[in-house]
Order: C-alpha cells, then structure tokens, then sequence
C-alpha cells in the first residue's frame, strides 16, 4: 500500500505503523501547503521517510522540458523517485524516452481507459496509476480495465503494476484490491477508515472493562 500525501509528519505516521511502502504526490496535493518550502527539501525529507518509491508529478508541458524536469526531480534521489506522467499524447512518448533512454522508473498518471493503461504499459512505465473515483464518476469501470490490463501484463510479459488511485473512500479501497490492483494508493484519512471499525473499538471497550472488572473481583494474584 502506498500514502497519497505530501505532509511528512502523515507520512511518518503511516511509515511506523508498517503498512506503507511508497508515497504518491502530486501538484494539488502540493498546491494545499500553507507556507513556502524547497521542493527539495520536502521531497528529500519524504524519501527519508519511507523506504520505497516516492511518486514526483512532472508539471511542464512541452516534451523537451517534461523529460528536463523529469531529470531534474529523479536526480535529488534516483534509488527512491519515480516520476509520474500524464498520459496525454506528450505523455507517451516521455515515458517511452524516460524509461527507454535514461532508466528512469515512471508512473503513467491520470489513467481513466484500459487502453490508456495499455498503452503507458507498452511505452515502458513501470507503474499504471488508474484513477479509480474519477472513472467511477465517468461511467467507466475500473474494474473491467484492472482485468484486462492483469490479462496483458501477464500475456505479454510487461512489467507494469497497476497502481489505484484516486480512492474516494474505504469502498474503493476494497473495490480495487478486490480487482487486483497490485498496490493501492490512499490518503491518511481514508486509510484511517479501512484500518479501523467501530465493532473493533466495541470488542477492545469490553475486553477492558472484563480486564477491570476480573481484577476488581481479586481474580488474578
Ligand atoms: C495519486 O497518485 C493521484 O495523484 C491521486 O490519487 C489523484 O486523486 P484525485 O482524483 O483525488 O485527484
């Protein structure tokens, strides 16, 4: 499971409690930060975090700069950045040229089609970030590409992981594991969601009170 989030002390929260091995950020997320910081540093400070992949969107939008910023972002730490792309038609072929040319790992983003999952899969990315909620909202299934795109990787040997994103909630979480979607991305609070359950705090509250109520009793020496 991956955190979708740029706040370090989040980030540090979800690292500790084990279940997070990769971070996704992208510019809104980014654009919700109060104060200004070196994205840099931020960036830096996050890959210390987590040990795993940290998703860094590219914002330029002509092919020459995208592939120079992407270049720039994967050198403050290549074992860690992943560089997400946009799959616009300048999007496939940066990808292409990214993975091709010079090794850099990336995650094709906004994905709302198989085909378009199929295609980033077939210019090189290693990772497919499928926007769940947003292809919900479109009438399209996520679902159905989630298979399809198994169906292909698996055929044709590619080494693309479907990535699910933009989770709306616990339901879609379930939704996408349930698909096989190799990893999920998901944002503190949702996340805080699906860990938890309110029969689990009743089932802890009467544990307590038993606990209480046995040694009360002089039960235990
Ligand atoms: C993660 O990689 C995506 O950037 C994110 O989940 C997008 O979610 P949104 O649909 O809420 O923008």
């Amino acid at each position: 499971m991956f955190l979708d989030c740029f706040e370090p002390a989040k980030i540090d929260t979800w690292v500790r409690r084990g279940v997070i091995s990769g971070v996704t950020t992208n510019p809104a997320l980014i654009s919700h930060e109060k104060a200004p910081f070196s994205m840099k540093e931020r960036i830096d400070k996050i890959c210390k975090l987590v040990n795993g992949p940290v998703a860094v969107e590219v914002t330029a939008r002509e092919h020459e700069s995208i592939v120079a910023q992407a270049r720039e972002f994967h050198s403050w730490n290549p074992g860690q950045i992943v560089i997400k792309v946009p799959v616009d038609m300048t999007g496939y072929a940066v990808i292409s040229e990214l993975e091709r040319k010079y090794s850099i790992p990336t995650m094709a983003t906004c994905i709302m089609t198989f085909t378009q999952g199929y295609g980033a899969a077939l210019a090189g990315a290693h990772y497919l970030a499928l926007f769940w909620g947003r292809m919900k909202e479109a009438g399209i299934s996520p679902e159905e590409a989630v298979m399809l795109l198994l169906e292909r990787i698996e055929r044709e040997k590619l080494r693309s992981r479907i990535l699910a994103a933009s989770l709306r909630g616990g339901h879609h979480v379930f939704e996408a594991l349930a698909a096989g979607a190799h990893i999920v991305t998901v944002s503190p609070r949702t996340l805080e969601q699906v860990l938890a359950h309110p029969k689990t705090d009743e089932a802890i509250a009467e544990f307590a009170e038993d606990w209480r109520c046995a040694r009360e009793r002089g039960l235990m020496g």
